[in-house]
């Protein structure tokens, strides 16, 4: 499969993208997820957030970050200064991937590869060049390899803000599923918020 390039409207606004995106067939994690999770935010917003992928939760309501993640991510935008209608959050790779242990019911999250982020990369492309953010977020490694490049480190550079050809201004942290995984939560959550009160002094 050649990835979601052809199926990318051209000139299309947000909501053409959205729609288009629901039918994409650009590599093979769309056979097994429920739905298309697309982007949701204004296409006035000044801060793009960029996860993974998504989540359980996420593939049966069809909205980025709206499980437990979410719930954390809202909670340090608001202690970081930055409001909702202010950002636009998406997911690098925009169908759930996962595996099904031993066949039972549990659907356990699987790391997306770079084969299937390059494959989902036109949709981001899309999304960033409609929106035309002052500031892109790389919520863990996954988005910043997307959105700056293979050798990024986001634990030597995150919360620093690095210029990326293809996106502009790209600050880097962890992702949101780290901070709830974390042995130390309070010292990883406080620095998720650290750095995203780096993205509020941007914009
Ligand atoms: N994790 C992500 O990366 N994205 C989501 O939308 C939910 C959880
Ligand atoms: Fe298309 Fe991305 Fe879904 Fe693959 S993950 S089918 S490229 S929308």
């Amino acid at each position: 499969m050649g990835g979601a390039e052809e199926y990318v409207p051209e000139g299309a606004g947000l909501s053409g993208l959205r729609k288009a995106a629901a039918d994409c067939r650009g590599c093979s994690l769309y056979k097994d997820a429920t739905q298309t999770v697309f982007g949701e935010g204004a296409a006035g917003a000044r801060v793009v957030l960029v996860g993974e992928q998504p989540g359980d939760q996420e593939d049966r309501k069809g909205a980025p970050f709206v499980g437990p993640a979410g719930r954390l991510l809202d909670k340090a935008l608001d202690e970081a200064g930055i409001e909702r209608g202010d950002a636009y959050v998406t997911n690098a790779v925009k169908h759930f991937k996962f595996t099904r242990p031993e066949g039972g019911k549990r659907r356990i999250h699987e790391k997306p590869g770079a084969t299937e982020v390059k494959a989902c990369r036109p949709w981001l492309v899309a999304e960033l060049a409609v929106i035309d953010p002052d500031v892109v977020v790389a919520l863990g490694a996954t988005a910043a390899k997307a959105l700056v490049g293979p050798d990024f480190r986001v634990t030597k550079q995150r919360g620093e803000p690095v210029d990326s050809p293809d996106f502009g201004r790209v600050v880097a942290t962890v992702h949101p599923s780290s901070v709830l995984r974390s042995k130390d939560r309070d010292d990883a959550y406080a620095a998720l918020v650290a750095d995203l009160k780096a993205v509020a002094r941007l914009l």
